[in-house]
């Protein structure tokens, strides 16, 4: 057997209502005062959190909520968020909330000392300063952020680009699947194909799959895939989103140690230029990326279509164009769009889509077949 590496969070709770009791779970652990809350202002003005901040304040926690994150955050954002986390002098820093929450969170723990410019952070283990106490909360059943040692961040005005660095992994994980159960079903849907997305690309990762990652996505694709239409179709299924919750966090623990690849690659620039959420993207071109690398993948997807779509006697051939039809009907029983011109892509679009997507070498490199700028353009044009 091969060597390998594997890191995940030192500390995961999962409870049902533990926000709840947030303040005193807190206490137990960290023994401080001041804590920065960080989420969006939808889920801050929904009355979402309210339980969370009066335990908190029942525990004497001093808080200060900052509720200035936006879907795919930029720069500019995690900069003034670090800011207000720095002038209340915050010392735990909390994400709760979707990805984009979490990535906020991490970036704030990481700056906070004011000691590493974010310009510098990008990239591969490029964090050189110790953080602040980290706890995450997701409220999404999708990007396992919880988990994951990476921060998405949109630089300049379409582009995004990932700081990943093990000073990203919480302290503390906490899946309250009761934050999940008021998911609308469109964002059930894509935030939950996304983290299917995590676990097909990290079982067919080219660097870095081991055994552990491959468990994981095994059993998070087992659980996502049983449960994602149920939590559609009815959100107040706890079983539903208990499944959906651990799924996604079992295949960030996947893909933080096996990279995702191309279906990220060329997910990410139809979110950049189209403000296009994150999991939708990513549904937008799963098929035809498969499609695409299924030449040197069918044993892995035959592999993965016995979870999914189990039968028996079959070939290997068979298997893969099986999971192929499976992940080709997601985005439309799920209700969500399924064509690039769906979302107002036009044809015209496409070449700078796929010039953009050439840009994303650190997922690139994780394919598990090459993939050239042509090819990126015919994928796109096939997801049109
Ligand atoms: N760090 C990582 O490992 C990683 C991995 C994949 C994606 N990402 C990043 O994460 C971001 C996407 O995160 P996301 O898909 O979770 O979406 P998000 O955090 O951007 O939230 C999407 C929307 O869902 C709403 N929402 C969240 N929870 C809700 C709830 N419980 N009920 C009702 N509405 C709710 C939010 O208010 C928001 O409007 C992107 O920036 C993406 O690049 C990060
Ligand atoms: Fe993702």
């Amino acid at each position: 057997m091969s060597t390998f590496h594997f890191e995940s969070v030192p500390s995961l709770l999962r409870e049902f209502g533990a926000c709840q009791r947030l303040g005193s779970i807190l206490r137990e652990r960290f023994d401080k005062q001041r804590l920065s809350l960080v989420t969006d202002a939808f889920l801050f003005q929904s009355g979402l959190l309210q339980p969370a901040l009066d335990s908190l304040a029942a525990a004497g926690w001093k808080v200060c909520v900052i509720s200035e994150v936006v879907a795919d955050p930029p720069e500019e954002v995690v900069l003034a968020a670090t800011e207000k986390s720095r002038q209340f002098a915050a010392e735990v820093i909390v994400g709760l909330g979707g990805g984009s929450s979490m990535d906020v969170a991490k970036l704030i723990a990481v700056l906070s000392s004011g000691e590493q410019a974010l310009s510098t952070m990008y990239g591969i283990n490029n964090i050189k300063t110790a953080r602040l106490p980290l706890v995450q909360i997701p409220t999404t059943a999708g990007t396992g952020s919880e988990v994951t040692p990476i921060s998405i961040v949109t630089t300049g005005a379409t582009t995004k680009a990932g700081v990943v660095s093990p000073q990203l992994y919480a302290d503390l994980t906490i899946l309250d699947t009761e934050l999940t159960m008021g998911l609308p079903p469109r964002i059930t849907a894509a935030t939950g194909i996304d983290a299917m997305v995590h676990a097909i690309e990290a079982y067919t990762s080219r660097v870095k799959k081991n055994p552990y990652s491959d468990m994981l996505a095994r059993e998070a694709l087992r659980l996502l895939s049983g449960n994602l239409l149920r939590a559609c179709r009815d959100g107040s299924n706890r079983d539903a989103r208990e499944a959906m919750l651990l799924g996604a966090t079992l295949a960030g623990q996947a893909f933080a140690n096996a990279p995702v690849a191309a279906v990220h690659a060329l997910a990410y620039p139809i979110g950049g230029l189209f403000h296009i959420a994150h999991g939708l993207s990513n549904a937008l071109v799963l098929p035809h990326v498969l499609r695409f690398n299924l030449p040197v993948t069918s044993a892995l997807y035959a592999e993965l279509a016995d979870i999914v779509v189990p039968a028996s006697g079959r070939s290997v051939e068979a298997g893969a164009q099986a999971l192929l039809e499976w992940a080709t009907t997601l985005a439309t029983q799920t209700g969500i769009e399924s064509r690039l011109r769906d979302v107002g892509i036009t044809q015209a679009d496409l070449p700078q889509l796929a010039s953009e997507a050439m840009l994303q070498t650190r997922l690139l490199g994780n394919n598990p077949r090459p993939l050239t700028q042509e090819d990126a353009l015919a994928i796109y044009q096939a997801a049109y």
